[in-house]
């Protein structure tokens, strides 16, 4: 893959925030080809199959359509760990054993590593109560409900399996294209990172929408322009210049190397994305102390990257919109480091948007602890012995 260096970088204490690169090649060949300019990094196939071996692909999923799924699955990459963690129903047709034979199916072809889990396995709960790992369980004794929390079993997964990074794609993309080209993109994050406390996030090119008119081709998703101008205006209160460096405050596709992905409090549903930046400038911007010195020694690196493929996935409706506005903006509302002012421009934000009743406030969003100090052998121990849903395959 031929892609920009970071042209511009706004730093923010211990964090180099690089501004959105693009990528001019998908595929350079087995060794990186020529390259022509001292701005355009090369990766050959080789370096990104090196790191392809060391992600686990994470796909939260929770009842979307399988022909879908089956695409993505098509899409990673061979060498990547896929692990599915589903929250579909289970009655009254069980949506979990249709992934999970669809899974199998596709793995009877391919022959690929794989994990599959329901967020909602007793043995789940057992073994994170095993571990003490306990914020992301509900009163009812199961795990909470939300994509965070899907994400977060996911990560646990991924560094039960040894893994070194964890990317996370969604399971409604309709082009599986699109989906090799986010890892491919990941792989060559990874490899032009000089930090082992990395973040790779996807810009996409387009968001296309069908219009009266045929297919349009959108820039922005419907609540990503808002979340990033209040990432920006965070940023700007504290550095005194304004900046729209935060062009991916949404992105569903990201990967992190797993020493970053252990050390961040994360937030739940759909505000994990937005908070993972939030927590990143919380711990490593210097602003709060910190007692992860090592990585601010070390440096923390988040790079967007633009993709080549259009993003089309499933459009879900206003309900959900709301959700996304509540939780995105919320937590920027409810972080340590949110000036009054801007908690001011949120709160006027949500109620423009109807999100918010005169007077009210944003849900609070029940944090969701690191787990760098899991005893993840104990938690496999426990899972593979309780977890009735725990499907290795390949
Ligand atoms: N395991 C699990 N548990 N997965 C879930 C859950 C859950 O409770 N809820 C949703 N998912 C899965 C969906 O099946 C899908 O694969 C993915 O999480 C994203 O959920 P969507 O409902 O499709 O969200 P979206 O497409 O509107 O929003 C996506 O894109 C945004 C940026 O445009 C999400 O990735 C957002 O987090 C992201 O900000």
């Amino acid at each position: 893959m031929k892609l920009d260096l970071p042209r511009y970088t706004e730093r923010f204490g211990a964090i180099s925030l690089h501004g959105v690169q693009r990528v001019y090649e998908l595929d350079s060949g087995f060794n990186g080809g020529r390259t022509t300019s001292e701005t355009i990094r090369s990766i050959g196939n080789e370096e990104i199959s090196e790191i392809e071996r060391k992600i686990a692909i994470v796909i939260p999923i929770k009842g979307e359509r399988l022909k879908l799924l089956e695409g993505v699955l098509s899409g990673i990459p061979h060498d990547c760990l896929t692990i599915i963690v589903s929250n579909s129903p289970r009655q009254p047709v069980d949506r979990y054993k249709l992934e999970k034979e669809a899974l199998e199916q596709f793995n009877r072809f391919v022959g690929k590593n794989a994990l599959i889990l329901h967020q909602k396995d007793p043995g789940l709960y057992d073994a994170l109560k095993e571990v003490g790992y306990t914020s992301i369980i509900a009163p009812d004794d199961t795990v909470r409900n939300g994509k965070a929390e899907g994400m977060m079993i996911g990560m646990l997964l991924a560094k039960m399996a040894e893994k070194e990074y964890v990317g996370f794609i969604d399971a409604d993309n309709y082009v599986p294209g699109a989906v090799n080209e986010y890892v491919k993109i990941f792989a060559s994050g990874i490899s032009m990172s000089n930090t082992p406390y990395t973040m790779v996030r996807i810009s996409w090119i387009y968001k296309p929408k069908v219009s009266e008119t045929g297919l349009y081709f959108s820039k922005w998703g419907r609540v990503s322009e808002v979340t990033n101008q209040y990432l920006n205006s965070l940023i700007s209160y504290y550095t005194g210049f304004e900046t729209e460096i935060m062009r991916t405050g949404n992105s569903g596709e990201h990967c992190m190397s797993m020493k970053l992905a252990e050390l961040l409090t994360y937030s739940p549903g759909f505000s994990v994305e937005t908070y993972e930046i939030v927590n990143i400038l919380e711990e490593f911007g210097g602003i709060v102390p910190t007692e992860n010195q090592e990585a601010m020694d070390k440096g923390v690196e988040v790079m967007q990257v633009e993709t080549r493929n259009p993003h089309f996935h499933e459009e879900k409706g206003d309900l959900h919109l709301k959700e996304m506005f509540n939780g995105s903006l919320g937590c920027i509302y409810y972080s340590k480091i949110c000036p009054p002012r801007l908690r001011e421009k949120v709160i006027e934000e949500l109620h423009g948007r109807g999100v918010l009743d005169e007077g009210g406030e944003p849900s609070v969003l029940q944090k969701i602890s690191p787990f760098k100090d899991i005893d993840t052998h104990q938690f496999a121990n426990v899972l593979h012995n309780r977890a009735t849903s725990f499907v290795h395959s390949g």
